[in-house]
């Protein structure tokens, strides 16, 4: 293999959370150890100063919130780490679905007191359609959480994933002692506010030790070595493979805030978490290791520079090197294009890179050529597969306030379609636009950008409709009969695909129920 050098060295992975469970103190934690920032709160300040490097859109700085999904690239023990960062706010999740195409593994947070949240059930059904290898970090363990073994049964059970402890914590909240690490047999006391060196561990090869009970005291102890000879019994030693399956989750637990259990998992991450990873095409499976470059962009970025309506284009390179100033084919538009300044993300600022290997994330500058799901190749036509759209939860008729503008208006919101900020539908046998969303902040992100990019007012008018389903069939016929009958509860998506609009999950069932011919499916693969 012509860059297994590079290609062995990388990970490219996201942290995902309900908001508020850590994932922002948690990715600093990594970039501390990374030594891509040097203080503790950096990232915090930035976000609070609105300078975080995620900032990009106005609207996210007036908002205080992470509309954007960067990248962060840091070196740890001879590892190239990507880490993509998702927005939290549960009404950009597309945002984050969509990124999740793009990594190779997740780390997946969750807050020990308040368990699995809604948003942690919807991320890691994006994950299990993908079989993603999930690392899971409990966290804030210095507050008085659930029952640890209460809690990994919530979570096996609300997630639907087997989990595998590497770590066992002492107590929690205020006797919260610290971690014991099954794997290498010892024990690392909580400090807050670690530094995280190897001073704190103490190796305990036999539990049985009177150390431990020296350390920690007799209770803790005796409570200590009973879990473990439980935990032993029922888990054993992890096996990998089931793990790069997706159908074990290491558990680590911690404190991200206090950097306390943190080490442990980015240890054992670099160790067991996947390199890129082979991925299937529309016409083969591409390997990371193929000496010919391809990519797909999974986000577009607009408006970096408010005085320039720039795009940026985040490719994640699937195989080969891509090279700057070299010709790739740009597979839907059959055109070649070089790109002069790509960037690469590292923490703090954007650097013009020279090249790229499997697993990386560049930005390309674009002017419009670029949607979701494009790929690039050096001439083969083959587009990845597994990059779908999700079916919004809101949906709204855009009116066009301004009639002199109606042009700015399709321009404007063909492009936001394109950068996958909503979904756009065509209602069948009329003009109505109907915008899908996730959530009604996006709406108001779209009136803003179409009026302060495009000059187009316009306005959002709801409608009763709660889930959009993209319809096939065998039978052509059965699915025009159906699509003329339901007229007003259907249209068709940007690239033509037949939608459904339900009402109702009752409406929905009915119909599922009524035309056996006709498939129903909750997402549509781009291509
Ligand atoms: P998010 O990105 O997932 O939304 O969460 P974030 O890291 O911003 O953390 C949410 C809050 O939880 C923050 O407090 C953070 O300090 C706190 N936190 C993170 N890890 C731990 C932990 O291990 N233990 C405890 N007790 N708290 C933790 P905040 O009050 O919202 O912000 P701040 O003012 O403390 O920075």
């Amino acid at each position: 293999m012509k860059y297994e050098k590079e290609i062995s060295r990388r990970k490219t992975f996201a942290i995902i959370s309900h908001p508020d469970a850590g994932k922002t103190t948690l990715t600093e934690k990594f970039l501390l150890f990374g030594g891509a920032i040097q203080t503790a709160g950096a990232v915090k300040s930035n976000k609070i100063k609105k300078h975080a490097t995620s900032d990009f859109m106005d609207i996210e700085r007036q908002r205080g919130i992470s509309v954007a999904t960067s990248v962060m690239t840091f070196e740890y023990k001879d590892f190239l780490i990507n880490l993509l960062d998702t927005p939290g706010h549960k009404d950009f999740a597309e945002d984050t679905y969509r990124t999740l195409t793009a990594v190779d593994s997740v780390v997946l947070v969750v807050d020990s007191v308040n368990g699995v949240e809604a948003q942690t059930r919807r991320l890691m059904e994006v994950c299990r359609m993908r079989d993603t290898p999930v690392i899971v970090f409990i966290n804030k363990m210095d507050r008085d959480g659930k029952n640890r073994f209460d809690l990994l049964e919530e979570i096996e059970k609300e997630l639907k994933i087997s989990l595998h402890p590497m770590t066992w914590p002492i107590n929690s909240g205020k006797d919260f002692k610290g971690v014991y690490n099954l794997d290498d047999k010892s024990l690392r006391l909580f400090t807050a506010n670690t530094k995280a060196d190897d001073e704190d561990v103490i190796a305990i090869s036999d539990l049985a030790d009177a150390t431990l009970d020296a350390r920690i005291g007799d209770r803790d102890a005796a409570q200590l070595r009973e879990d473990v000879e439980l935990i032993d019994g029922v888990y054993g030693q992890l096996n990998s493979a089931d793990y790069l399956d997706g159908k074990i989750a290491p558990v680590f637990f911690g404190s991200a805030v206090n950097n306390f259990g943190v080490k442990e998992m980015l240890d054992t991450f670099i160790r067991i978490a996947p390199t890129p990873r082979d991925r299937e095409t529309t016409r083969r499976e591409i390997a990371a290791g193929e000496d010919k470059f391809s990519g797909f962009v999974f986000k577009i970025h607009a408006n970096l520079d408010p005085k320039h309506r720039d795009r940026i284009a985040f490719l994640r390179v699937c195989s080969g090197k891509f090279e700057r100033n070299r010709y790739y084919h740009h597979v839907r538009l059959d055109k070649d294009f070089r790109f002069s300044n790509p960037y690469t993300f590292m923490a703090r600022s954007k650097d013009v890179i020279e090249d790229a290997f499997p697993g990386d994330v560049v930005g390309l500058f674009d002017t419009g050529n670029f949607k979701i799901g494009d790929t690039l190749t050096e001439g083969e036509d083959f587009y990845f597969t597994g990059i779908p759209s999700f079916s919004p939860e809101i949906f709204k008729e855009l009116v066009n306030k301004d009639p002199m503008k109606t042009k700015q208006l399709e321009k404007g919101i063909r492009q936001l379609t394109d950068e996958g900020v909503a979904q756009l539908f065509t209602q069948f046998g009329g003009t109505k636009k109907i915008i899908g969303c996730v959530g009604e902040l996006q709406f108001e992100v779209i009136q803003y950008r179409l009026l302060h990019e495009y000059s187009a007012a316009c306005e959002f008018r709801a409608l009763p409709f709660y889930k959009a389903c993209w319809l096939t069939s065998n039978d052509q016929k059965k699915l025009d009969d159906f699509l003329r009958f339901k007229q007003t509860n259907s249209g068709e998506d940007k690239d033509g695909h037949p939608v459904y609009l339900a009402q109702s999950e009752w409406f929905l069932n009915t119909e599922i129920q009524n035309n056996p011919d006709i498939q129903f499916h909750f997402t549509s693969e781009i291509h």
